[in-house]
């Protein structure tokens, strides 16, 4: 069964990936969800709706959990049942994709009793298909993908931050600062599901973010854990999908990863820029 769903995860995902280059010039809604930072548009929603119809066409049983949709509703209810649940997200990188920066995706999971089993993430400018199935490994475009096995300071890492919490307290500045000192490169590059699956073929060698939801990660953390990698929340517990903290690195920088960002004491944390 995997096997099958991964099939037609990877054909969904191509053609909407393929769909949404074709037709960004077509782009003729740009809206704030919570601010300017926070973008959706029309072909969001578009892309959105291939993706469901197509799942839904092929299993009509199945759950489904989509960003455009659920971001509104929150109901992940789904997630942890002894059924099949979908999680899309239509478009991750939505900025980046609206300032014609090729670093975007198409990120589709499938969960069952609150574990990722496929994670398929589609990059359409350099057509890379990332997928995998619980214990059949990782894949880009059929090539089997391994973590590398670089060091900490050998490291590019890649996160995310919300810029509103950025200009509210200081945490980030000094996390980001002791991890910048102790690595190679950190780069925000605006596509979490695209960050995992860099990972996961060890292009970097680790990324982590606060506060994402189930659609930025489901499919990626599959990725890197069927590469070699290790995933867990940025303080080392157990990844839950629903919180959306994550760290997911090559295995050798998980725990002084883990170390430098939890080194950040409370005060760091509550100090005013
Ligand atoms: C965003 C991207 C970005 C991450 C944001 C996400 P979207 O997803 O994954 O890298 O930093 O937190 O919201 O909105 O482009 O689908
Ligand atoms: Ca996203
Ligand atoms: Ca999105």
């Amino acid at each position: 069964m995997i096997q099958t769903l991964k099939k037609y995860a990877e054909q969904i995902a191509v053609d909407a990936g393929k769909w949404i280059v074709q037709n960004r010039s077509n782009m003729d809604k740009i809206q704030y969800k919570k601010n300017h930072l926070d973008l959706v548009t029309d072909i969001d929603r578009l892309s959105e709706e291939r993706i469901t119809r197509k799942i839904l066409e092929i299993f009509p049983e199945h759950a489904i959990i989509s960003e455009e949709t659920q971001s509104i509703h929150k109901d992940f209810t789904s997630l942890d049942r002894d059924e099949y649940c979908w999680i899309v997200d239509p478009i991750d990188g939505t900025v980046n994709y609206v300032h014609d920066i090729p670093y975007y995706s198409i990120s589709i999971g499938i969960v069952k009793n609150g574990k990722p089993i496929v994670g398929v993430v589609y990059d359409p400018n350099r057509d890379e298909l990332f997928s995998a199935g619980q214990g059949l490994g990782a894949y880009v475009n059929g090539k089997k993908l391994q973590v590398s096995s670089r060091s900490l300071k050998e490291s590019v890492l890649h996160t995310g931050y919300c810029a509103s919490d950025w200009t509210t307290t200081s945490p980030l500045r000094h996390e980001f600062a002791k991890c910048y000192a102790k690595s190679r490169n950190i780069k925000i590059a605006g596509s979490a599901s695209l960050d995992l699956a860099y990972v996961a073929c060890g292009r970097i060698d680790g990324f982590w973010q606060r506060g994402l939801s189930p659609w930025d990660i489901a499919a990626g953390i599959l990725l890197v854990t069927e590469a070699g990698g290790t995933v867990s929340g940025v303080d080392g517990s157990v990844l839950d999908l629903k919180t959306g903290d994550v760290m997911a690195t090559n295995g050798s920088i998980q725990q002084q990863l883990k170390t430098i960002l939890s080194e950040v004491d409370e005060d760091e944390r509550t100090i005013s820029i």
